[in-house]
């Protein structure tokens, strides 16, 4: 049984062309995340030695991807970036990569446009591969409609020697649909496109390949039949789930896989625990972490990489990206992006937390309310209709309806600060740089433009003025 290191390649130099888009094929999302870091997460989970991902159409795009979170998702593996500077085929594509391919090696090749095949079926496909001792194997699957794809043409069965009594199903070689007779395009099992080779066998083979056929291109498959032809065993493992093998050519793809994902990935939460009111309506994008007796209310969408713990309440009608809810906390109606909403916070309904946010534990935030780059603190309220921006918050605070902190001057923001148990009153404009200090109370309708010490009052407003029998005089 071969046990050699394994490499494996990611094929995501093609353009894409029926996206009909200035992004990228692999760059596009799906569930808030792109077509290649799917797969790359993916192929994280499994021995590979050493992913070698062929770059050409759009390489910036990809690179800059790479550069930004490559490290995450390839948190234990070795990458290299191979330039493919044309895009002419699929072999052509391999043939740039085999350099980065070390002697002895076995190489796993997946495409960048496939976000749904699984850690599982690639871990099988390796292992197919090498207990069947194979120069290569391909991933197929049957599909009632294998319009567009390579066909699998199916050999004799091979009985393997020495100590294995095991008989394969050989393949004699792939056809592209283009290439195809009426009777090779009635197969219906195709190639996914996900295969191991053996490396060294897999240099050899690409040697010989011509480009052609109908498309004047090098195709990675025409290796499949020269194997054949040299006596050498082409195997075939056919997946259980033709809809993981899907690959996103247009738009309408992309729709498919994006639901289908999303589906999993409820699922997979409702598994671990999290309660789904109407779960159809909800999105849990890919990176979401969720803790158990979470419950999601209808129209939430969780994006980014957020954290949401135990016994939180969150939606309905609710985006959150890229946030840390913590435990108990109730979020309704409510918009909220990079922000810290503590244990047992109430926010909403119609609140926006903006990036920056950190609220303390129990902090209530409540309708029409925005604040961004601020801090509340523990059991500090502002529940309505107010503004808090670049602020600090002291605990116990409460910040009356209408509240504003003026931030901005129109070239620089500045900052506001506001110690614990203050009572700032209704209508209030906190004019920053202004300080309020601890206990301190700001009267309604006041406009603060100069700081107020611990335990002060501050009003700013002209005195009433009654004139009575108005109506009269008038
Ligand atoms: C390929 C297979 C086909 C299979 C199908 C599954 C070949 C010749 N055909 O066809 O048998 O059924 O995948 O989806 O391999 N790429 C490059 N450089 C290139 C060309 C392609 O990196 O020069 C990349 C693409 O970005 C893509 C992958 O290779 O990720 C597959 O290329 P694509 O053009 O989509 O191949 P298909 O025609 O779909
Ligand atoms: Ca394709």
């Amino acid at each position: 049984m071969a046990t050699s290191e394994v490499t494996a390649l990611v094929l995501a130099a093609g353009k894409g062309t029926r996206m009909k888009s200035a992004v990228t094929k692999v760059m596009h999302s799906m569930a808030g995340k792109p077509l290649i870091g799917h797969v790359l997460t993916t192929l994280d989970g499994l021995p590979f030695t050493k992913i070698g991902i062929v770059v050409g159409h759009g390489r910036e795009q990809v690179e800059g991807y790479l550069a930004k979170v490559g490290q995450p998702h390839l948190e234990s593996k070795a990458w290299e970036i191979v330039l493919q500077e044309e895009q002419l085929g699929t072999g052509h594509a391999v043939l740039q990569a085999l350099p980065q391919i070390p002697a002895g090696c076995t190489v796993m090749i997946v495409s960048g446009d496939q976000p749904l095949l699984t850690q599982e079926t690639l871990g099988e496909l390796l292992s197919v591969h090498r207990s069947s001792g194979a120069a290569a194997t391909v991933l197929t699957a049957y599909m009632d409609d294998p319009r567009g794809l390579g066909r699998i043409v199916r050999g004799e069965e091979k009985v393997m020697s020495e100590n294995r009594f095991r008989s394969v199903s050989s393949i004699a070689r792939i056809v592209e649909e283009k290439d195809a007779d009426d009777a090779v395009r009635g197969i219906k099992e195709i190639n996914t496109g996900t295969y191991c080779f053996e490396g060294d066998v897999l240099r050899e083979a690409l040697a010989h390949i011509r480009p052609d056929n109908a498309q004047k291109e090098y195709y990675l498959t025409d290796v499949c039949g020269y194997l054949t032809e040299s006596n050498m065993l082409v195997t075939g493992y056919r997946m259980r789930d033709a809809q993981e093998a899907m690959g996103i050519n247009d738009h309408c793809q992309l729709a498919v896989a994006e639901e289908f994902f999303y589906d999993k990935i409820r699922r997979y939460w409702m598994r671990e625990g999290v309660k789904m009111v109407c779960p159809k309506t909800i999105l849990i994008d890919a990176d979401v972490r969720l803790e158990a007796d979470v419950t999601l209310y209808p129209n939430t969408w969780l994006q980014g990489d957020t954290l949401i713990k135990k016994g939180a309440r969150i939606g309905p009608q609710t985006t959150i990206t890229s946030c840390r809810c913590g435990e108990d906390c109730v979020v309704s109606y409510s918009v909220a992006e990079e922000a810290v909403v503590g244990e047992g916070c109430l926010v909403g309904p119609f609140s926006r937390l903006r990036k920056g946010c950190i609220l303390e534990a129990r902090a209530h935030i409540g309708n029409f309310v925005e604040i961004k780059n601020t801090t509340i603190g523990y059991e500090s309220k502002a529940n309505h209709l107010t503004y808090i921006g670049d602020a600090v918050v002291g605990k116990h605070v409460n910040v009356g309806a209408g509240t504003i902190t003026c931030n901005y001057d129109g070239i620089h923001k500045h900052q506001t600060v506001i110690g614990d148990d203050a009572f700032i009153g209704s209508n209030a404009n906190l004019v920053a740089p202004v300080s309020v200090g601890t206990r301190a109370v700001i009267g309604a309708g006041s406009t603060v433009t100069k700081d107020v010490p611990a335990g002060a009052l501050a009003v700013e407003r002209a005195d009433q003025r009654v004139i009575n029998n108005w109506e009269t005089k008038k």
